[in-house]
């Protein structure tokens, strides 16, 4: 039996911009998705996992070897789809088929924009493999896990499935159809307060949204797109420097410019402007926006209570400086 765990991530600045050629800024946290994996000695494929609301679903090999997901209700399906989808990889990559149960559990809320379902497909391959025996690289786990991502969701950056593979901060850089990542060395720690509601888009529509805005109206919306980008490269500077209070200021202004993009909400700003006032040194929204979360620098308690008094969930997170893990093997 064996289990691994992977780290959700944030955006600490550039999201959105990063689709039009600017660079973005991500953190690996030190929030995980656990997945424990048992070989079985027939050919089903069990999959426990009660923080994503999936429990009792049953998947199994056929006979003609395809892993067949049966549940009863349709929302779970997004979800399982990912887990399902990295076992099948798994076993072509190993070019093995074994019976699997698989647990699986979450530190972090799904469907929010913190890389869950990256992290519960780099999780589920490098356990299913570990599990059989065989060593995978993190290079090829990351390819990996990416493809479960683009074969799921249609079109996925390399983002999430990057980071909750080696961990640490990245600096996202779009070259073409590339994406380079360079590894950032943060000059302090970065605490953040992460604050969640329910979302009420998903990231597809709201960059679709935005794309409609850039497209009706580009000499206005392609300056916001490119000031966003100078933000990241200042906050990569800020970071490494560890100058805290320009991150939070680059924060805010980030913030400002994502609000003007309309891919924020009430409930976001309330959560943002809630912790500004209670001391943090800066806040965003994280991620596509319309609802899910926001980041506020800072460790302090009234930050916590403040968003939690707008009706915002809160999580404290730091960084993870070693993504995919194993924690137990027996
Ligand atoms: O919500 P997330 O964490 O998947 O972030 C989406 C980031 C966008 O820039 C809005 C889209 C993208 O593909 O980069």
């Amino acid at each position: 039996m064996i289990t691994i765990r992977a780290p959700g991530k944030v955006i600490l600045y550039g999201e959105h911009a990063v689709v039009y050629g600017e660079p973005a800024l991500a953190m690996a946290i030190n929030k995980y998705l656990y997945v424990t994996a048992r070989a079985r000695d027939d050919n089903k494929i069990n999959i426990n996992a009660r923080d994503l609301r999936l429990a009792g679903i049953s998947v199994t090999i056929s006979e003609g070897g395809d892993v067949v997901a049966k549940t009863d209700y349709g929302a779970v399906i997004s979800a399982l789809s990912y887990v399902k989808r990295a076992i099948e990889l798994a076993m072509e990559y190993l070019d093995k088929k074994v019976g699997i149960d698989l647990e699986i559990r979450s530190e972090m809320p799904v469907g929010a924009g913190l890389g869950t379902s990256a992290a519960v497909a780099v999780a589920t391959i490098l356990a299913y493999a570990k599990e059989l025996g065989y060593d995978i690289d993190k290079r090829e786990l990351s390819r990996l896990a990416w493809q479960v991502e683009k074969d799921v969701q249609g079109s996925a950056s390399p983002t999430d499935t990057t980071m909750a593979t080696f961990g640490g901060i990245m600096y996202i850089k779009p070259e073409g159809n590339n994406t380079v990542m360079e590894p950032v060395k943060p000059g302090a720690n970065v605490p953040l307060i992460i604050g969640y509601v329910p979302r009420i888009s998903t990231t597809k529509d709201l960059v679709a949204m935005v794309r409609r805005k850039y497209e009706i109206m580009r000499n206005i919306i392609e300056p916001i797109i490119k000031s966003i980008g100078l933000i990241t490269k200042k906050g990569r500077e800020a970071l490494e420097m560890g100058d805290l209070e320009l991150m939070g200021t680059l924060m805010n202004i980030n913030h400002g410019l994502l609000d003007a993009l309309g891919v924020s909400t009430r409930q976001l700003n309330d959560m943002v402007y809630a912790a500004r006032h209670a001391g943090a040194l800066g806040s965003k929204l994280t991620g596509a926006g319309g609802g899910g979360c926001m980041i506020a620098l800072s460790d302090r308690i009234e930050v916590e209570k403040a968003i939690e008094l707008t009706g915002g969930s809160v999580l404290r997170a730091g960084l993870d400086t070693n993504g995919a893990t194993i924690i137990s093997n027996d």
